[in-house]
């Protein structure tokens, strides 16, 4: 079949595009998540040829794409109050509602299912082409089924050119990985994908949402999909993938000498990794790392890979989104590095982080106070002195005993000073906790959480495989931290201007606990302790 190249910013091909899915043709089309493979929704023949050009068992049942709210109304038995809410907050945009199907919607489109997904996208090409065809467009990804989903048009032009009408050409896809799909059908609403909205968000404006177990754990033989499309397997390169689930030192550790094989991780790892690597943005970037995911596994192909190790994403945001596409694309297979599972505890000054370490050790963990750590006799032996009197002066450390008050005023008087300091001492920092992480593994500790203020800085997350941010408001930390330090209102506010914000830390964190007034803090910790030790029970 000749396939018509159509451009998405030349707006008389979204005419084109429109004539020909009209006719009853398809047209991959570009959409801010990837690209999706577009006919005419209500036209079950036409449907039906979206199938057999993916290759797509044909009991998967496609998303139905509106150009306007008020399309959705015909297509469903009814508009309920939350899918109008979900409307309000996030279309246009990466979201897909799942409602009872109206008899307007054929079989071919809800997969011989009752319900009909729905989704508005933002792409202004998508809404154009919607309009210039005048009905609905069903659009899976433009990929051929089993395969990674595409976000350029190079990744479309591979799979589709030749068997379809027509291919029109946006550039990269902006989100990266597919919408979230929401089921508003029966009871509690339920995500059966993640995807560019996050689960906080959803919550933010329906209260409860809960997350489908298929999610994140392989169905059992036989199970029930709420999702079909979870059945499947899914965005999978041809190389053999394996997720390991752990800090980067581990990571790096685990993927040693691996001859042949690819590394999938992050900007974090790549300096301590040396097989051949694809990298997928900073480990604390989820948006990032979804936006990269996709081309990522194209290029596996591309170069051949046989195998490949993927570093595990952080869960939270957009990240739940690429761990659960990266699972599919692994097929499951994880691995748990043995050994304690290092857990890093951060937050902003007065936020109440040595209370949070002194509750984890109540609770079994053992708990590093690295601060202590950083002035040890270990960390300033005899070489690191020398080093800081060649870089600030003999006077830092005169007749070899370190004057920690000199060499403060020294190495913190400039940036520059700083980070020299940082450049002697915190590779020394990091060269201590691994000796107390190995000491740990050789006493089964199960998890030792590292209390580090500059856990950051100093680069000891490098041995974290999960991170726990402590945070309270702002004026709740201010009257502690003037309490505790005996300081006026307005020196405390002076040293937090000087310090990082608290988003920094729960930005970065896999967890995130509240001990603001009123929040029960012990409670949420008490949730996310029994979530590590359901972690590190893996590394067993
Ligand atoms: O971002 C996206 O959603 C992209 C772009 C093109 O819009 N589309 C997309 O479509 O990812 P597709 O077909 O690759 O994925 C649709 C998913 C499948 O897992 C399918 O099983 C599920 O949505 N789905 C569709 N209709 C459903 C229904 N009525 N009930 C349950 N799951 C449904
Ligand atoms: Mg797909």
């Amino acid at each position: 079949m000749e396939t018509l190249f159509l451009k998405a910013q030349n707006t008389l091909d979204w005419e084109r595009a429109g004539e020909i899915l009209r006719r009853g043709g398809l047209v991959a089309i570009p959409t801010e998540t990837v690209y999706g493979l577009a006919a005419n929704a209500l036209d079950g023949a036409a449907v039906k040829r979206i199938y057999a050009a993916k290759g797509r068992p044909c009991d998967n049942p496609l998303i139905v794409h509106v150009s306007g709210f008020s399309q959705i109304a015909p297509l469903v038995k009814e508009v309920p109050e939350e899918a109008r809410k979900l409307a309000e907050a996030f279309w246009p945009g990466p979201l897909t509602m799942i409602l009872e199907k109206s008899e307007q919607v054929p079989m071919e489109t809800s997969g011989g299912l009752g319900t009909v997904a729905l989704r508005l996208p933002a792409h202004p090409a998508a809404r154009g082409v919607i309009e210039a065809a005048g009905v609905p467009l069903a659009a899976p990804s433009a990929n051929l089924s089993g395969r990674p989903s595409p976000t350029t048009f190079a990744h479309v032009r591979t799979d589709l050119n030749g068997k379809v009408d027509a291919l029109l050409d946006g550039g990269d896809c902006q989100v990266g990985v597919e919408s979230t799909v929401i089921t508003l059908v029966g009871g509690t609403p339920r995500v059966l994908r993640p995807g560019g909205v996050t689960l906080g968000q959803l919550r933010a404006v329906l209260g409860h949402v809960e997350l489908d177990p298929a999610v994140l754990h392989q169905l059992g033989e036989g199970a029930q999909a709420a999702s079909p499309g979870m059945k499947y397997k899914h965005y999978a390169p041809r190389a053999q993938v394996a997720v390991v689930d752990g800090s980067p030192e581990e990571y790096a550790q685990y993927v040693k000498g691996r001859k042949g094989a690819w590394a999938l991780c992050f900007e974090e790892d790549m300096p301590l990794v040396k097989l051949p690597a694809i990298c997928l943005g900073s480990r604390y970037d989820g948006a990032e790392q979804a936006r990269r995911l996709f081309g990522a596994l194209h290029q596996l192909d591309q170069e051949g890979a046989q195998t490949a190790f993927a570093h595990c994403p952080g869960q939270n945001g957009v990240g739940l989104a690429v761990y659960n596409r990266l699972l599919r694309a692994a097929g499951f297979r994880a691995v748990y590095p043995k050994g304690p599972l290092v857990v890093g505890l951060v937050g902003p000054s007065g936020a109440g982080k040595s209370t949070a370490g002194a509750r984890m050790k109540q609770a079994g963990c053992s708990v590093l106070d690295c601060d202590g750590l950083t002035r040890s006799a270990r960390v300033y032996d005899a070489a690191c002195i020398e080093e800081l009197q060649g870089a600030f002066g003999p006077e830092v450390a005169p007749g070899g005993l370190l004057d920690r008050k000199e060499l403060a005023r020294r190495a913190f008087a400039t940036e520059d000073g700083r980070r020299r300091l940082g450049e002697i001492t915190f590779p020394r920092i990091l060269a201590q906790v691994r000796r107390v992480v190995d000491a740990a593994r050789d006493a089964e500790v199960a998890v030792l959480v590292l209390d580090a203020p500059t856990l950051f800085e100093a680069g000891l997350d490098s041995a974290c495989a999960r991170i726990l941010a402590v945070t309270a408001p702002e004026e709740v930390r201010l009257a502690r931290v003037m309490e505790r330090d005996h300081l006026s209102s307005e020196q405390a506010r002076q040293r937090f201007t000087a310090q990082r914000e608290a988003g920094f830390y729960t930005g970065r964190a896999d967890y995130v606990v509240d001990n603001g007034p009123g929040a029960s803090w012990e409670k949420a910790l008490d949730a996310v302790l029994f979530q590590l030790k359901g972690e590190a029970a893996k590394r067993l």
